[in-house]
């Protein structure tokens, strides 16, 4: 097993790669100004949001909040894991990748990788041995090159059939229990969850598989059995086919959400390569969340049945939170009794494209569905139309899109939309202008003093090597400041940082976004002033704090009385806060 890479040699590949060059490789650029822009390859547009710093080795989509550093960018752009990333950034650099000694595995969670990606092996393996279950796949009309595509395999019948594929130690029986693969037997022991089912793997976004959903060859139940919960399957977050309809087209533009494995792999099986299925559970904001990362425009597609008709109202919910400009959701009905598997099967792509081409806008579908649970247009069903579209509305975020939705109903229940608004008890009369996505923060609502001193820190790391750090910033109680001295720390150990790479070095943290998220907005402040301004902010957060920690003593002195120890410190901070002014 080979060990870890050194975190000094990640932050030299940063230091050294030429992100623009990297970027540039595969993306054509143009240089505006001190950066540079091109049509964003991460989602559908036709005029540039993409931006690459050079000085802030760090790239940016306005569009679609894409962002990350070099590495960042070949990991997105050739859907390859962090260490293949950093080989071949190396490897442009010729520089060869040190380990470090001592070989521990990466991660706890590598060896269940490791058990799921063998069970796939011999999964698909299996499926080559049995005819039986070959046949099964093709009289659903599926081909050799779609089962390798997905990967499909075939568990056999017996109890033991992968059980006897693995070492018998017990730490290998339990991470097989783990992943999911076998079962425990109540008198000790062990058998395979799966058994005689065609096994269609489900893959993350880096293409690991991390479970299964199994169905049964002919009649039996249940007909699909699915991995359990497991540390890292969790069927709420994840979309069987995300995966491989990437590999499958680099630049997609939509989505198809439907409910099955067969449907995935049947579509893709008729040349229609961009359709994920939910676990078998209704979609979740999660889901909907990881789709509109991926591309501007979902569309689900649904039984004509009620239990159809259910499963899109929730599919509905889950979207409104996520809907805005520049994002689309749409409704495909089939009719009753067919599903995207037969019915490609029954009339072919083109015809099914047709059907996903005249699929209903969200906003559409919305109304519809509220006129009919308002009932036959009376005085009385519309007002119940407002009342049942309230709780819907406030799901929307502000913006365009609320904007358009309220003038549609507005027009359905037949109000003006600002009668219709002050019914609802919602918006002021008087709507506020449209929020762009993201939003400058308004000139009244300055940054925390934190805030504005992590910012500087990374829009400018060489400034932590000579900052005056103010003693007392360790004990400052306030939001971030763990961080802005952690940042300070690391921007004095590690002198030539560039601030993408102090962004890198939190990549599996919490932190981590949020750092990203500031490396993409512009430092306000002027290169020359930005010493000082840092200097003046860690004063400033020491001062608030102590003032902060005084006024709580001064209230727990008139309730509760100070210890001798509160009392002393009680002393300290006005003695420091006296020399401060003074
Ligand atoms: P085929 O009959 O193979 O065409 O499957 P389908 O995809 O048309 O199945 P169906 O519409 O019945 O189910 C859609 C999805 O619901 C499946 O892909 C599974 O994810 C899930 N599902 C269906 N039946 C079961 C079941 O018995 N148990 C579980 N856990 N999930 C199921
Ligand atoms: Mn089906």
């Amino acid at each position: 097993m080979t060990g870890r890479i050194p975190q000094h040699f990640i932050d030299e590949l940063l230091q050294r790669a030429d992100i623009v060059e990297i970027v540039g490789s595969r993306v054509p650029l143009r240089k505006a100004g001190r950066e540079y822009k091109a049509c964003c390859p991460f989602h559908g547009e036709k005029t540039p949001s993409f931006t690459v710093s050079p000085t802030k080795g760090f790239y940016h989509c306005f569009g679609c909040g894409a962002h990350g550093t070099a590495l960042g960018f070949l990991m997105e752009y050739d859907r390859v894991e962090f260490v293949a990333a950093v080989e071949e950034l190396a490897a442009r650099l010729g520089l060869e990748v040190p380990r470090e000694g001592g070989g521990q595995p990466q991660s706890p969670l590598a060896p269940l990788y490791d058990v799921l990606a063998s069970a796939t092996n011999f999964f698909e393996q299996a499926l080559r041995a049995h005819p039986a279950a070959i046949e099964y796949l093709r009289g659903r009309g599926l081909d050799g090159e779609t089962a390798r595509v997905f990967r499909i395999g075939y568990a056999p019948p017996a109890w033991d059939a992968l059980l006897g594929e693995f070492p018998e130690a017990q730490d290998e029986r339990a991470r097989l229990a783990t992943a999911g693969l076998i079962v425990a037997r109540d008198g000790g022991g062990y058998y395979d969850r799966f058994r005689d089912r065609i096994m269609f793997p489900i893959r993350d976004s880096r293409g690991r598989v991390i479970g299964f959903g199994g169905r049964v060859l002919g009649a039996g139940e249940p007909k699909y059995l699915n991995s359990p919960e497991t540390p890292v399957f969790h069927k709420g977050q994840e979309l069987y086919g995300l995966y491989e309809a990437r590999q499958a087209e680099r630049r997609l533009t939509r989505l198809l959400v439907v409910e099955g494995y067969m449907d995935v792999v049947s579509l893709a099986q008729h040349g229609i390569r961009d359709a994920v299925a939910t676990l078998g559970t209704a979609t979740t904001p999660d889901q909907v969340r990881r789709l509109f990362r991926v591309v501007p425009e979902i569309v689900f597609c649904f039984d004509g049945d009620r239990a159809g008709r259910s499963a899109a109202w929730r599919a509905l919910q889950a979207c409104l939170p996520e809907v805005r400009e520049g994002r689309q959701v749409r409704f495909l009905f089939l009719p009753d009794g067919e599903d995207p598997d037969s019915l490609v099967r029954r009339e072919g792509a083109a015809a099914f494209a047709e059907r996903a081409a005249g699929s209903l806008p969200l906003s559409d579908y919305l109304l519809d569905e509220l006129r009919r649970q308002a009932g036959p247009d009376s005085l009385d069903a519309r007002a119940r139309l407002a009342e049942l579209a309230r709780p819907l509305l406030a799901l929307l975020p502000p913006g365009v899109y609320r904007e358009l939705l309220t003038d549609r109903l507005a027009e359905a229940v037949g109000l003006r939309r600002e009668r219709l608004t002050a019914a609802l008890g919602g918006e002021p009369v008087n709507a506020p202008p449209p929020i762009p996505e993201r939003r400058p923060r308004s000139a009244g609502q300055r940054p925390s003093l934190v805030r504005q001193a992590i910012t500087l820190l990374v829009h400018r790391p060489d400034l932590g090597r000579d900052v005056p750090v103010p003693s007392g910033l360790g004990n400052v109680r306030s939001k971030g400041t763990a961080l802005l001295v952690e940042l300070l720390q690391l921007t004095r150990d590690v002198p030539g940082l560039t601030p993408g790479a102090l962004v890198e070095r939190f990549r599996d943290r919490p932190e981590g976004p949020h750092l990203a998220e500031i490396l993409t907005g512009q430092l306000l402040v002027s290169e020359a002033a930005a010493a000082r301004e840092l200097a003046d902010s860690l004063q400033r957060i020491v001062a608030q704090g102590r003032d902060e920690r005084l006024a709580e003593l001064v209230a727990k002195a008139a309730t509760d009385g100070l210890t001798t120890a509160e009392k002393e410190e009680f002393r300290q901070l006005q003695r420091a806060g006296i020399a401060d002014s003074g």
